[in-house]
């Protein structure tokens, strides 16, 4: 019998407007908000500010995350806000924001180091409580346990994984997105499908994770073109919110694989943001992969609006991955990675970095060998 393990978020309020359930949740308690300086320009930071300041036994506030945080700046950050009287954390923000946020929530106050995390010595305490307001649609990162880490040293992402960066609390507020520019919008919901896609294939794809992907893949498909066209169309912005989470709660159990193994050199080495590299790997990804998951694909064929008839297993894949491929053409993602300033020459160190992220890698149902590997980058290039 299939087996799975996931944790969810304890408490999650969804609608238009639900950021002022914060008001109960802070009440005598001494709270920090965590931000960035996008969500501040957005004006949203401020408006949570005011609702906290006004609620909370007492506020502090760090706006100043940095995107796609390093190593260095976490521990920077922690530090920092070390001595600081905290019940609970308010991250609203990005992924960015919230891994940093969950890095700072075990590490405040002579908590975990982040060396011993990266050797998968887990802290087992979290002092203060946890809540996420995510401002992308997005990465889902307030539904799993995972933090994203460059580390340069290794001129790479690492995903630390753990339990207690699950969040105690989870607001989905659609009004939060609706100044999100566009080109935001469009790398950022592709990374949910990246998400939502590689977890439906993944070697531990389970019956949870499958439900919640095709949905996923089902909102997506139905509103990321709506919300890149029109921002403030809130019922797309809500379907998309809802699609990063499901494809959040995937991540936790089923694991994403090659779009996301082969994304992670680009993003440390050339600083391309998550989305964009995820979103310029994904028709080619599972173009490699589609032998393996023909079925799947197959399955699935119709949530891209066409009904297949008369369409064998093997021409529905095909099709599925070229409508990924035209997806992704529609939101001006770019098609070449020399476009986004990485250069041929290193595409074997490329190579090599890849093969090396078997975390993901194991969860490809093709194995991968560096030749594959290699395939996939040439296609792009
Ligand atoms: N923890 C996880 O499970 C997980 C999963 C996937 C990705 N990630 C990580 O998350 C990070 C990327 O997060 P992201 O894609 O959400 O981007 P991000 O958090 O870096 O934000 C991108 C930009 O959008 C701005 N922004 C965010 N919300 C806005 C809004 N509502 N209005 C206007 N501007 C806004 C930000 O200020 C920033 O400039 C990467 O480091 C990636 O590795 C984590
Ligand atoms: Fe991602």
């Amino acid at each position: 019998m299939e087996q799975f393990r996931t944790l969810l978020p304890s408490e999650v309020h969804f609608g238009a407007g639900k950021t002022s359930v914060l008001a109960d949740k802070v009440a005598g308690k001494s709270v920090l908000l965590m931000s960035d300086k996008g969500v501040v320009g957005a004006g949203i930071a401020a408006k949570v500010a005011e609702l906290l300041k006004a609620n909370a036994a007492s506020y502090n506030e760090f706006l100043e995350v940095p995107p796609e945080p390093r190593e260095d700046e976490v521990t920077a950050v922690a530090g920092s806000l070390s001595g600081m009287e905290v019940d609970i954390i308010v991250a609203v923000g990005g992924g960015s924001v919230m891994d940093m946020a969950k890095m700072v929530a075990v590490m405040l106050n002579g908590g975990a180091a982040i060396e011993d995390m990266f050797d998968g010595k887990l802290p087992t305490v979290r002092k203060s409580l946890l809540a996420t307001i995510p401002t992308t649609a997005g990465t889902g990162a307030e539904a799993t346990p995972n933090a994203i880490i460059f580390r340069p040293a290794h001129n790479l992402k690492v995903g630390i994984v753990c339990d207690l960066f699950i969040p105690d609390l989870v607001i989905l507020d659609p009004e939060l997105l609706l100044k999100l520019p566009a080109p935001i919008t469009a790398s950022t919901g592709l990374d949910a499908l990246c998400h939502a896609l590689e977890c439906y294939i993944s070697n531990k794809a389970n019956p949870l994770s499958d439900m919640l992907a095709v949905e996923a893949t089902s909102l997506i498909f139905k509103s990321l073109k709506k919300c890149y066209a029109e921002g403030s169309d809130i019922k797309a912005r809500a379907d998309m919110l809802l699609a990063s989470f499901y494809a959040g709660i995937c991540i936790a159990s089923a694991g994403t694989n090659i779009v996301h193994a082969l994304s992670y050199p680009l993003g440390g080495r050339y600083r391309i943001a998550h989305g964009v590299s995820n979103a310029i790997l994904l028709a080619p990804g599972f173009a490699c992969n589609k032998d393996c998951c023909e079925e799947k694909l197959a399955a699935i064929y119709h949530l891209t609006g066409d009904k297949g008839e008369g369409l064998s297993v093997a021409e529905k894949a095909d099709k599925f991955v070229e409508y990924l491929a035209q997806l992704s053409k529609d939101l001006g993602i770019p098609a070449t990675l020399p476009e986004l300033g990485v250069p041929p020459e290193d595409l074997d160190s490329i190579v090599d970095a890849a093969f090396e992220v078997k975390r993901l890698l194991n969860n490809n149902p093709k194995p991968l060998t560096k030749d594959d590997i290699r395939k996939v980058y040439l296609s792009i290039f």
